[in-house]
């Protein structure tokens, strides 16, 4: 669904994705991982449009994607619900969602807690109902191809565990995903197959079975963001 070859992008003289290889199959859940500043979000931002690459092509749906803006790449299918979620905090939970009455069914029936908030400004939602909020506003367009940027960033443990519900939740209702996580074990659990990025490049990329099945892989790999992993 999804095909990106030789991925380069570079901040100023900093190469912060580099010569990236990631591809994620139709109805797959496929994990991102790797450390603080390995080059997970701008792999996520290069794929939405919102980083322009240096270098490389993407592929998404069988068409060249890279160039286009994000708009028009969400137009395609392809939604990002970013690292800071992306909602306006200042605006109602209605606000956030432009709720009508079709599309409030959908968004509330998945995130039931919403609904009791509507009125409320979405900046003094728990950070839980925030990442919520934000993964409803992903789903208003019926996006084919989900890619989420640590969704259980600053979450308790119990908000972790909802999270990783929903998106195995998501991926069985048919949603393509990509998931860029730190904690490992939430992903590994979940995941078809799992890319470990570090300092901008593929370390590691494979079926979560295999890296837990190798502790030494996942501390090499991962370090102290293995937490839980095995
Ligand atoms: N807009 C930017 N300008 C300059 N450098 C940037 C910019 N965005 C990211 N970087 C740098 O690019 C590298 C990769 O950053 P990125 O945000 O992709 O990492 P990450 O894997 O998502 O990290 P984290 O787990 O902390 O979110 C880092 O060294 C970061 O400092
Ligand atoms: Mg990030």
């Amino acid at each position: 669904m999804l095909d990106a070859r030789g991925l380069t992008v570079t901040y100023g003289p900093l190469v912060a994705l580099d010569d990236v290889d990631f591809v994620v199959p139709d109805g797959s859940l496929v994990g991102v991982l790797g450390p603080n500043g390995a080059g997970k979000s701008t792999l996520l931002k290069a794929l939405a449009g919102l980083v322009r690459p240096a270098a490389g092509t993407i592929t998404f749906r069988g068409e060249r994607i890279n160039g286009r803006s994000a708009h028009e790449v969400a137009k395609r299918g392809l939604c990002l619900v970013p690292e800071q979620r992306g909602i306006l905090p200042g605006l109602t939970v209605r606000d956030n969602l432009r709720l009508t009455m079709e599309r409030s069914d959908n968004a509330l029936t998945r995130f039931p807690a919403l609904a009791d908030r509507l009125d409320q400004p979405a900046g003094t939602l728990s950070g839980g109902e925030q990442q919520m909020l934000a993964l409803a506003r992903a789903l208003e367009n019926d996006p084919s191809m989900l890619a989420v940027d640590e969704p259980s960033l600053g979450l308790a443990p119990r908000l972790v565990s909802m999270i990783e519900s929903t998106m195995h939740d998501l991926h069985r209702s048919g949603k393509t995903i990509i998931w860029v996580e730190q904690y490992a074990s939430h992903v590994l659990a979940r995941a078809d197959f799992v890319y470990v990025l570090g300092r901008g490049k593929v370390v590691w990329a494979g079926e979560p079975k295999e890296l837990e099945a190798s502790p030494v892989l996942v501390q090499s790999y991962l370090g102290d963001a293995s937490a839980g992993a095995v």
